[in-house]
């Protein structure tokens, strides 16, 4: 039998031991859940800045070392040789998919990629200038009201539907509400093309200028979507898991969890970041833009920079930034913002106050540069953060339902009046 290891506690004079917990890469925690019972004291972690939430499989991050590996897969390898429905089914399911799997899974993207007809009518009651992120969050709670068949207890045959259905539908309303948004027909899916080449086309085709669709920007988007796969428990995720304890319906779930991402310190940094280099290349210089960051007084960030968990490189900012320059190269695209963007991580790595706080640049740092060389427009940039970032909310909620049974909780320490002093 395995022995527990314990850490000990000394609270007002009395020893409370603590269970020791060990992942498989070696980290350690101690488990607090019975700590109230036992002392009367609760952990107080603001921001949760030092609490491990749940133990997961699903994604492996070393902050230190700059690592970051699905299901104990790197990246690095999964964007060389995989194609991101692998990634996804990877994420959701635990493995690479057999061919036989990939089959499956593929068809039954296929099979649930059209959207509802009655809900592309939502389309026309958005008013002009509606941000994406929010429209999308919108959408995905109302598949809830055409797709009741939803459970959010078990792991059966719905929930494969209503995953295939997330992941694919979810890219055809990002496309449909660009054509909407510029006034043109939309464009259905084709089972005939890959995830990626048939997103590409449902947002550039038309009637007048049918796409052709380019090799390389497959490509590149197929890297940028496994490289936004999952991330354990940021921000969204930890609100997909949040909110799913209370076995709310999936697609609920994920709606709130894309409002969490639209956020511009968390995935809306990608829009952020585009403007802010556009900011720079005014001024001609960072002095005055860095001059704001290091202002106590201004809450003025340096978008696309530093990171909850990496102290290094962020490993997806390395890959995306060789990607970048060699599709602008590839493409013949000269994309002025890429200069700004290299001088501005040149000028924040050598400088005292970026240094000091490990600020590195980020998975948002230069992603914007692609979309933008791909064609899409600045307010979808989250949009397809979001549509990447489907599998692993999935996988996580997945994981959650079939592993905690409690619903999310925390504690708080009241500091306000007390009925004496009301
Ligand atoms: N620019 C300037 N200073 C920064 C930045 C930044 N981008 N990030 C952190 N700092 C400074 C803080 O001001 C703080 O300085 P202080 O110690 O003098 O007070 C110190 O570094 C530590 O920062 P925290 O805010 O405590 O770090 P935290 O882990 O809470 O924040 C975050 C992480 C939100 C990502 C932050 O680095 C940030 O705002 N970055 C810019 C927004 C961004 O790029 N977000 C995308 C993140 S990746 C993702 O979510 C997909």
């Amino acid at each position: 039998m395995e022995k527990t290891e314990y850490i000990t506690l000394l609270v007002e004079g009395k020893e409370i031991r603590l269970p020791v917990v060990v992942g498989t890469e070696g980290e350690k925690a101690f488990d607090i859940s019975q700590l109230r019972k036992q002392t009367g004291y609760v952990a107080l972690d603001r921001s949760l800045m030092n609490t491990a939430v749940c133990c997961s499989a699903v994604t492996y991050v070393d902050g230190e070392r700059g690592i970051l590996r699905y299901r104990g897969i790197p990246i690095e390898n999964l964007v060389e040789t995989h194609s991101f429905m692998e990634v996804a089914y990877l994420l959701v399911h635990g493995t690479l998919p057999t061919p036989e799997e990939k089959r499956n899974f593929s068809n039954l993207l296929n099979v649930n990629s059209l959207l509802h007809e009655d809900m592309r009518h939502f389309f026309d009651h958005y008013p002009r200038g509606a941000h994406p992120m929010h429209i999308l969050s919108t959408m995905i709670n109302a598949l809830a009201v055409f797709y009741p068949n939803v459970d959010s207890l078990s792991l059966n045959e719905d929930i494969e539907i209503s995953t295939a259905r997330l992941i694919s539908m979810v890219r055809t309303m990002a496309a449909l509400a660009y054509k909407k948004s510029i006034g043109e027909p939309v464009v259905y899916p084709r089972n005939d093309l890959s995830y990626c080449a048939n997103f590409l086309n449902m947002m550039f085709d038309s009637p007048v200028a049918p796409y052709r669709i380019s090799e390389d920007a497959v490509r590149i988007l197929n890297i940028l979507l496994i490289l936004h796969a999952d991330h354990e428990q940021n921000c969204s995720t930890t609100t997909v898991r949040t909110i799913g304890s209370a076995q709310v319906n999936l697609y609920a779930t994920i709606s709130a969890g894309i409002s969490a991402l639209s956020g511009p310190l968390h995935g809306g940094a990608n829009q952020q970041v585009v403007q802010m280099l556009r900011e720079i290349e005014k001024d001609g210089d960072v002095t005055s833009y860095f001059n704001r960051v290091k202002d106590r007084n201004d809450p003025t960030r340096l978008m696309g920079f530093g990171h909850r968990v990496y102290k290094t490189f962020d490993p997806r900012a390395k890959i995306i930034k060789k990607e970048c320059h060699a599709f602008l190269e590839k493409m013949h695209i000269k994309d002025s913002l890429l200069e700004v963007a290299l001088a501005v991580e040149k000028a924040a790595l050598a400088d005292e106050y970026f240094i000091e706080r490990h600020l590195y640049p980020n998975v948002d740092f230069y992603s914007g540069i692609v979309y933008r060389a791909l064609g899409i427009p600045e307010n979808m940039f989250t949009v397809m953060f979001a549509l990447a970032r489907l599998p692993g909310w999935i996988a996580h909620w997945r994981e959650m339902i079939g592993t905690e049974t409690k619903i999310v909780r925390p504690r708080q320490i009241y500091v306000g009046k007390t009925w004496q002093n009301a």
